[in-house]
């Protein structure tokens, strides 16, 4: 059977760098594996029409959240052998959800593959907006001492009042990294902790117009489905307390693009940081490049070297159980023949 590869092009990184596992041309890893089962791997960083006729005779297509293919119904049509979608990483919006449970396919993703590097980054980026970072840095290269410029922006993170949207695995990691900051924290999701899970990572919960109005940091660390999209528009944004940060490396769909940059603008938000855009990769001119106060990175906590080794190994896991006529691994299914399975998505789809 035919499996097809998408992902960004590693260019020369590719054979300097063997651990960049994710890049098109390292294929996870799996040229060997795959050809050992007498299968064909194709490996392609087009996501244009110049995919569609590399799709056309495919099983399995393997696609990343980090150089997105948008494998939309419309596509899907024109995939009559498909059985399997696979995502490596976590996060699997880039596919067409509701028309893959239609058709009676399975999409999966190495759940809990990059949480670990996703809340480092968020982590990484709270530290950054609240202390000014980039402005400070800029300073330094740009040959100047303007202590009051860049003081006068900058903030002590203890004592503040974070949030979290979202509080699964990347949320929970998030809090627990936090805590040692003093800092007060709150969260909301759809589905609430038990009290004891709420003791260990440190966190209550909060409706969310109260998490809205009391954070002075929030983090958004959901997937993006039909109930988050462009959730964070101007009528939510005006909601959040007047100087707050906001952090997104859940997806960039959730926050609406012009509702962020008018709230920047305006002052309401004092900051923003996240890597997640929409689309990727994000074009030279989109807004989120040049408004005021942001820390963005592109697309990148999630995709570490460690976290390509561990999503690596995920694929293999679960095209060997493919190959083998046997289930994926329970937690790493989002839809399962047809199904949706997975707690994290099922609430917004049923
Ligand atoms: P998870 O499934 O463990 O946690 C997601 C949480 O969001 C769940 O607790 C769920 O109940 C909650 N949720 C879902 N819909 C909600 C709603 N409408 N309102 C409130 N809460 C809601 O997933 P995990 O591993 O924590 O990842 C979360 C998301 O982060 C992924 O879906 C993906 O989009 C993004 N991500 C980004 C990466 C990056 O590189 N920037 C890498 C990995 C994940």
């Amino acid at each position: 059977m035919k499996i097809v590869w998408i992902s960004y092009p590693g260019g020369a990184y590719a054979k300097e760098v063997p651990e960049l596992l994710g890049c098109a041309e390292n294929a996870l890893g799996l040229n060997e594996f795959v050809r050992a089962h007498h299968h064909e791997l194709v490996t392609t960083s087009e996501t244009g029409p110049k995919l569609d006729p590399l799709l056309a005779d495919a099983s399995v297509v393997v696609a990343t959240p980090f150089w997105p293919a948008y494998i939309t119904r419309e596509r899907l049509a024109k995939m009559p052998q498909v059985k399997l979608l696979l995502t490596a990483g976590v996060g699997s919006d880039h596919f067409d959800l509701k028309a893959a449970a239609e058709r009676g396919l399975t999409v999966a993703e190495v759940t809990g593959s990059n949480v670990v590097s996703v809340a480092e980054h968020v982590v990484m980026q709270v530290l950054a907006l609240v202390r000014n970072f980039v402005p400070s840095y800029l300073e330094v290269v740009g040959g100047g001492w303007d202590i009051a410029k860049v003081a006068s922006r900058s903030h002590d993170l203890e004592d503040k009042a974070v949030g979290i949207f979202g509080m699964g695995r990347i949320g929970q990691r998030v809090a627990i990294r936090l805590r040692p900051f003093d800092v007060r924290l709150h969260y909301y999701d759809n589905r609430r902790l038990s009290t004891a899970e709420e003791e260990v990572v440190g966190a209550r919960y909060l409706p969310l117009e109260a998490l809205l109005g009391t954070s002075d940091v929030l983090s958004i660390n959901s997937p993006l489905t039909p109930a988050t999209d462009r959730m964070f528009d101007r009528a939510l944004i005006g909601k959040m307390k007047k100087g707050a940060y906001l952090v997104n490396t859940a997806r960039g769909r959730i926050v609406d693009t012009d509702a962020l940059v008018a709230a920047l603008k305006s002052g309401h938000l004092a900051g923003y940081a996240g890597d997640v855009w929409y689309p990727q990769p994000a074009p030279k001119d989109h807004p989120w490049r040049t408004m005021p106060n942001h820390a963005m990175t592109p697309h990148v906590s999630g995709t570490s070297l460690e976290a390509q080794r561990r999503y690596a190994d995920g694929v293999r896991d679960c095209l060997e159980r493919f190959f083998a006529g046997r289930p994926l691994d329970r937690d790493f299914l989002i839809v399962e023949n047809g199904k949706f399975v997975s707690p994290s998505y099922s609430y917004a789809f049923q």
